[in-house]
């Protein structure tokens, strides 16, 4: 039995294999977001009473954890939003000002919807181009393909780390280095990344990145932009309100610099409380002790699959925590009601991801995604409720 299990009430003897679209949160976070909902509760930024000074101690100090745990250069560089979709909306709304018609951006073909529409939005609104840029054979973004397709006319390569499909990862020094030498920015969305995977800003060379702190074992409703200091500084507000601002008057307004720029209206508090304490507890187990955790998992998982002659598996054998596979003549909805009834809860579906399954030719999969409380026993049930599957649709 995981020894990590334990700290988790949500999982107990369940089979949680859906940690890529939320993770089981460890008792720790349920407890940092209960002192802040409680005991400790006030607003931040504002309050000139003690309680009120403490939470905003707390909550900047959450600041600089993220920044730690993601080896930014400063706390400055990070901007709390709601989650993964709304830091993108946001460099889409604030950084895409920067943009007009002609201006190309390059996207891939396994991109969640939230790394696409957004940027269809902005293209809607300023006559931009969208490129996709093809996969391997097995999965991951082409970067043979990415390095020819680019021209100067790109300004923007917005790319998954790591695919919430196929889990694939990106090689992503190269593919910066393909960005830079025609002076775009890369885009990476690490929602798949930041939960499995250690994270250094300055090793990667990536100028954007975001992620959702509810797949990172902490709370919804909180998720992290990161943008190197230089390009944040000089994005425009993108939601104007209380906080945001330097001063107001009807005639004219002056805004705060970044982070708070950013930030309009009352935060986030408790849950940004509960992010930092989620990041405590991932690195006190170690974000490469998770990894390698997780990678014996996939591995054992793509093994035992792969002897079932009726399956297809999706993506790389080197996959971030993600399997995703379908079964021959059974829709992936029915594996995974079958999969429920046996106590195994995996996802079935399109995963966000329709231009992806139109490339692989299916409208669904099947996705069985770890976290560092799954073990051999999930991926045995796995299996086994897999034979049921076969067995009943014969
Ligand atoms: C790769 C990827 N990008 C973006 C998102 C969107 O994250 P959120 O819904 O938390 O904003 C997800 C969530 O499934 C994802 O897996």
């Amino acid at each position: 039995m995981n020894v990590h299990r334990h700290d988790f009430p949500g999982v107990g003897a369940w089979h949680y294999l859906d940690t890529g679209a939320t993770a089981q949160k460890p008792q720790v976070v349920i407890d940092a977001v209960a002192r802040a909902m409680g005991a400790d509760y006030a607003t931040v930024h504002r309050g000139v009473y003690q309680r009120s000074a403490d939470m905003t101690l707390a909550f900047e100090r959450a600041r600089e954890r993220v920044a730690g745990f993601i080896g930014a250069a400063s706390a400055n560089e990070i901007v709390f939003t709601k989650g993964a979709t709304e830091a993108i909306n946001l460099v889409a709304a604030s950084w895409g000002q920067s943009l007009k018609a002609g201006d190309r951006i390059m996207l891939s073909q396994l991109e969640h919807h939230s790394n696409i529409v957004p940027w269809q939005l902005l293209r809607d609104r300023t006559g931009i181009e969208i490129d996709v840029c093809p996969l391997t054979p097995d999965g991951p973004i082409d970067l043979d393909a990415l390095e020819a397709l680019l021209t100067p006319a790109h300004k923007l390569v917005a790319l998954a780390h790591v695919s919430n499909v196929l889990g694939s990862i990106l090689g992503v020094k190269r593919a910066a280095k393909a960005a830079h030498a025609v002076g775009a920015k890369l885009l990476l969305d690490g929602c798949q990344s930041a939960p499995h995977m250690r994270l250094n800003m300055a090793e990667l060379g990536c100028d954007f990145f975001v992620f959702s702190g509810h797949k990172l074992y902490g709370p919804t409703g909180v998720g992290v932009l990161w943008a190197r200091g230089e390009i944040l500084e000089a994005m425009p507000p993108y939601q104007g309100g209380g906080a945001m601002i330097d001063r107001v008057s009807f005639e004219r307004t002056t805004y705060a610099p970044a982070p708070q720029r950013f930030e309009a209206g009352t935060p986030m508090i408790a849950e940004v409380i509960g992010l930092h304490a989620a990041i405590d507890y991932v690195e006190a187990i170690g974000m490469e002790t998770i990894f390698a955790h997780e990678a014996a998992l996939v591995a054992q998982t793509r093994e035992a699959l792969r002897s079932m002659n009726s399956i297809t598996l999706y993506g790389p054998e080197k996959s971030a925590g993600i399997v995703s596979f379908s079964m021959q003549g059974v829709h992936p909805h029915d594996i995974g009601t079958i999969l429920d009834e046996e106590g195994v809860a995996v996802r079935a579906g399109h995963h966000c991801c329709q231009p992806l399954m139109a490339h692989l030719g299916v409208d669904a999969t099947a996705r069985a995604s770890f976290g560092l409380y799954n073990d051999v026993d999930d991926v045995a049930a796995l299996v086994q409720g897999l034979a049921r599957v076969k067995k009943v649709f014969g």
